[in-house]
């Protein structure tokens, strides 16, 4: 295995023996760690404190041109993910174009401006923010599911820049293979997937209302909770579109940036796990992606892109799970969730009936020291 060359910007990392550097729309990043517009990067300050945080892109807060007047409450934790009712940023564009832009800038790690919404606003921003912006990123979460807008604003950014333009869609409603597929034909050269879901709700026990405030309570989900749908949809626009992906959504650990690599994306993005985690998050979950590739004997993200893309989808995996019973510690979660009684625990280490199980792969899920496992003989035989 070779020894990768170390990151280029941003604090140093960990030494671990792959190349975490990646390129997307011929921009390299030092790592496919990237901040996603929100919170963490709401000014240039919180952008500076990402670079430190060890972000290898930086996307700023969606510059719109308005100030957003957001509702509060605004954030909540929930359950394996997040609510927000956030807006875009809630500083006028001026102020980005003087202070928070030039900040931000001098992080000297590759910079992306977020953009929204219309073809005229886009007209209006992209060439003010052209001097600090290595790419845009434009948001189409408030422009609705007709393609028409989201193409105009697109070539509104390639008439006005000559630097790539990707952008960021959001999985409301949406065909996303197929709005993949506007976006390529109105000339966009990268895309990001996705921004959070929703409508979604929280209900406060105590007050017995919405967590959210503004409108009708609605909040949008991020986070853990969203990253199968965000794989999906990346999964879907990956093999839809030859544009480079970067995946956002629920990206809080290493072996997410591996998942999202397998689905297609070149790089990831990350909002939620930086809130509620801090800005040195960045950081690592891109070490803990160079330890899971070291591990596993690759030497670059790239390696394992796009893996999940030309396999099978399994329909009947021939052949009951195999188990490893010097990793059994015999704690029988499998035992107590195996629907099919096909596990017991005796004498403290797991045994299978293979002539109850299923082959439905929950145990497999389940088992936390991992010594359940498909045999790397079972066939797969079509779905
Ligand atoms: C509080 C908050 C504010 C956000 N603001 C923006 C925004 O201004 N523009 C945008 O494109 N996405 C925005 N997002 C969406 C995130 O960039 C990201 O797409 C989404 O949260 C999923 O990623 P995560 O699970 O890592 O948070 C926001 C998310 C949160 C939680």
């Amino acid at each position: 295995m070779s020894r990768g060359r170390s990151p280029d910007a941003g604090p140093a990392l960990p030494d671990v023996p792959v190349d975490l550097s990646v390129e997307v729309c011929g921009l390299t990043f030092a790592n496919p760690v990237l901040t996603a517009a929100g919170p963490p990067v709401r000014d240039g300050a919180a952008i500076l404190a990402c670079a430190t945080g060890g972000a290898g892109g930086l996307v700023a807060k969606t510059i719109s041109r308005v100030a957003a007047d957001v509702p509060t409450p605004n954030m909540a934790e929930i359950a394996h993910g997040f609510l927000n009712t956030e807006l875009w940023s809630e500083l006028p564009p001026e102020q980005w174009l003087k202070r928070e832009l030039p900040l931000a800038r001098s992080a000297g790690v590759p910079l992306i401006v977020s953009l929204g919404y219309t073809a005229e606003d886009i007209a209006w921003l992209a060439p003010r923010v052209r001097p600090f912006a290595d790419a845009l990123e434009l948001s189409t979460h408030y422009i609705g599911e007709d393609p028409g807008p989201m193409q105009d604003a697109i070539r509104a950014a390639k008439d006005a820049v000559d630097i790539p333009v990707l952008v960021k869609l959001s999985p409301l409603g949406r065909d996303m293979a197929r709005a993949a597929e506007h976006a390529a034909e109105a000339g966009a050269d990268g895309l990001v997937a996705i921004n959070s879901f929703g409508p979604c709700m929280a209900i406060d026990l105590e007050t017995g209302r919405s967590r959210m405030g503004g409108g009708e309570g609605y909040g949008w989900l991020s986070g853990p909770a969203l990253k199968p749908l965000a794989l999906r949809c990346v999964y879907d626009v990956a093999r839809t579109v030859d544009l480079p992906v970067v995946g956002c959504g629920g990206v809080s650990r290493g072996t997410d940036v591996i998942e999202m690599a397998m689905v297609g994306a070149s790089a990831v993005q990350v909002c939620t796990a930086a809130i509620l985690r801090g800005k040195g998050v960045f950081g690592k979950i891109a070490r803990e992606a160079g330890e899971w590739l070291a591990a596993h004997g690759y030497t670059r993200l790239d390696e394992v892109r796009g893996m999940a893309l030309g396999s099978p989808v399994p329909g009947h995996v021939a052949g009951p799970p195999v188990l490893d019973v010097d990793l059994c510690n015999g704690c029988a979660l499998c035992e107590g969730s195996c629907v099919y009684d096909a596990i017991h625990v005796t004498g403290g280490k797991a045994e299978l009936d293979e002539e109850r199980c299923e082959n439905c792969g929950l145990c497999i899920t389940r088992c936390r020291p991992g010594a359940l496992m498909w045999s790397p003989m079972a066939a797969v035989l079509p779905a």
